[in-house]
């Protein structure tokens, strides 16, 4: 069963707009055997949205560290978790580099996200210049990158670390940077490969999906799906296209 994330970021412009796309949604959605759909719009629609629900998967895509208290701007993983929503996307390359977000506070946040009792969805992937330099500079930089975000997870239950999905999106991939040119799907297989080998040696989570994201489209999904390690997708610009994702859907349903 392949899962995709869509993640419609600052989209669309309008509430009516994000109301008929996600009732495109909820059709597609009621139809499926095999594919595992989960929405993510921006917050001020998130709430509304999730009082039409029925069925369709709902994900954040941010939250903050802490429960409550002095934070001006911020959303707690328990206000999300008591309101019914169950994802939360987390250290997007868009938040770390427009808004600065650390490895460090990506942490922190996953940590948060999984003890409010939601499935953070940890974005991860290398610069253009990393992937520049080749294998051996993408590893290390995946594989840090990975056992700092995921620093203290020794301590949580069996459970607990099966919440977590990790998305591999190479950031040169992101259709903003790559104009909808995505990794081939060889390389990002192997570096899903490789992190899915950190996740089971260092975290002992052998489980744990791992999906990938950038330029993902109807276009290429089929591609990628020949690859059984690659547990997903996390489209961006096609999630706001209802026949690109009616189409993508349905190849996942082939394949799955
Ligand atoms: P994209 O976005 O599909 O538009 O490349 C993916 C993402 O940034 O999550």
């Amino acid at each position: 069963m392949k899962t995709i994330i869509f993640n419609w970021k600052l989209n669309p412009q309008t509430f009516q707009l994000a109301q008929k796309l996600f009732s495109d949604y909820q059709k597609i959605n009621s139809k499926l055997k095999n594919t595992f759909l989960v929405a993510c719009p921006p917050f001020e629609y998130l709430w509304l949205l999730n009082q039409k629900r029925s069925g369709l998967a709902l994900g954040a895509q941010d939250c903050f560290w802490e429960d409550l208290g002095a934070f001006t701007g911020s959303v707690s993983g328990l206000n999300l978790k008591t309101s019914g929503i169950d994802y939360v996307i987390l250290g997007h390359s868009e938040r770390r580099s427009y808004l600065g977000e650390t490895d460090e506070i990506v942490n922190k946040k996953v940590l948060h996200a999984i003890n409010s009792g939601l499935r953070p969805v940890l974005c991860l992937g290398e610069d253009l210049k990393t992937h520049q330099q080749g294998e051996t500079a993408v590893n290390n930089f995946v594989k840090k990158q990975l056992k700092k975000n995921l620093s203290g997870f020794e301590v949580l239950s069996a459970s607990q670390k099966n919440q977590l999905i990790v998305a591999y999106e190479p950031i040169w991939a992101i259709s903003s940077h790559s104009g909808g040119v995505a990794d081939n799907p060889e390389n990002a297989s192997r570096v899903i490969r490789l992190l899915k080998e950190i996740l089971t040696k260092d975290f002992q989570i052998p489980s744990v999906k791992v999906i990938y994201g950038g330029s993902v489209s109807s276009k290429n999904i089929v591609s990628f799906l020949g690859y059984q390690e690659i547990d997903g997708f996390l489209p961006g610009r096609a999630s706001l296209d209802v026949n690109e994702v009616q189409a993508m859907v349905e190849a996942c349903e082939k394949t799955s």
